[in-house]
């Protein structure tokens, strides 16, 4: 089955063709044909955030372009399905795409079905060239770090997910914007962060490590962020700028702490459960550290790791296609929801 996926649910506009060959077991072995990503991060950059107003517009000038050529790279093929982010994101960016899909699957003549974006994440590890789909086992449980959450979800199956931990405040990647933007860093600061931090000492400050002792699997960021801005004020007395070194201090002792927090608690939530395979999804995933961390926490404690490939970490339609063919398309149309939450997409 070929599939086109499409994306527009925050600052890339996506779409992708890919081919899911079914199996004897119920999975699908994968192919991408084509992968197409437009990023908005110069536009947004200068305004230190997405802007919904600007995105939507811009997801409207390149949604048509951005298919065309993904169905010209992988030769025009015939689509059996489209797949669609239908939230959770940005409402007027998210309707970009959903307005888009749902007139191509009507001039096509072919189904189309709403995807969590989220379940897209989680089906990044789907589209590893290392370590084959057929080789995933379930239950698994998902790490998802990205702009917007910070979830540990247990996954018995495709579609079938419970949320077992989840940020009560902000969400890692959030944390890490904000503290770049401390620290006088452009957005995204993610990347930033992980840079500056390859010359800083990340033993150097102090910082907590937020609900790591709670009796939950649920995260907080936002204390993390504050005690971030509390101990920049402490070292300069607002009296002065950071010195370079400082910044590049600040940056590694927060990314330790950040990635400390995660990794323990999904370790600890997965032998809680009595379970061997952890997934990393969402664009947190690229950080180099916490890919090394959680392999290494994963092999000291018999768990099989198993991380996305970089190109797929971050926002794209692959694992929208990957997500819709895992869904079933229904009578109905999908539907735009901005909040959804994991597990609850019945009516796409
Ligand atoms: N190397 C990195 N280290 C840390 N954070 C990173 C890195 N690369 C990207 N990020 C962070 O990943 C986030 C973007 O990820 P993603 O695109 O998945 O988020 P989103 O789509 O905005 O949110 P969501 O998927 O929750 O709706 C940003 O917060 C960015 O700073
Ligand atoms: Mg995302």
């Amino acid at each position: 089955m070929k599939i086109l996926g499409i994306e527009t649910s925050c600052d890339e506009t996506a779409a992708a063709v890919v081919e899911l060959l079914p199996r004897t077991d119920g999975g699908a072995d994968v192919r991408v044909h084509a992968n197409v990503v437009s990023s908005q991060v110069a536009l947004h950059e200068q305004y230190g955030g997405v802007v919904p107003a600007l995105a939507a517009r811009e997801h409207a000038a390149n949604i048509g372009p951005v298919v065309e050529r993904a169905l010209a790279e992988a030769g025009h093929p015939h689509i059996d399905r489209i797949a669609v982010t239908r939230g959770p994101g940005l409402a007027p960016a998210l309707l970009v795409g959903l307005t888009f899909a749902r007139a191509l699957s009507w001039k096509l003549e072919i189904p189309v079905v709403g995807v969590d974006h989220m379940d897209g994440h989680i089906h990044s590890n789907w589209l590893s060239e290392h370590f084959p789909a057929a080789d995933i086992r379930f239950p698994a449980l998902n790490l998802i770090v990205s702009g917007g959450h910070t979830d540990l979800v247990l996954m018995r199956d495709h579609g079938s997910y419970e949320i077992v931990g989840e940020t009560l405040d902000d969400a890692i990647g959030e944390a890490f914007d904000k503290v770049a933007r401390l620290l006088g860093l452009s957005y995204p600061g993610g990347p930033k962060i992980s840079a500056l931090a390859r010359s800083g000492d990340p033993m150097r400050y102090q910082l907590p490590r937020p609900m790591l002792k709670s009796d939950t699997f649920n995260f907080s960021y936002s204390g993390l962020k504050t005690a971030v801005l509390y101990l920049i004020r402490d070292i300069t007395n607002n009296a002065r700028p950071l010195t370079d070194q400082e910044k590049a201090d600040i940056a590694a002792s927060f990314q330790e702490a950040a990635i400390d927090v995660v990794v323990q608690k999904a370790i600890r939530a997965a032998t809680h459960h009595g379970i061997g395979t952890l997934l990393l999804s969402g664009g947190v995933s690229a950080n180099a550290l916490l890919r090394e961390r959680l392999a290494a926490a994963c092999q000291a404690n018999g768990m099989i790791c198993i991380l996305p490939e970089l190109r797929y970490t971050t926002d794209n339609a692959a694992m929208i296609a990957v997500a819709g063919y895992y869904s079933s398309p229904t009578p109905e149309q999908p539907a735009m929801d901005a909040n959804l939450r994991l597990g609850q997409n019945t009516t796409a």
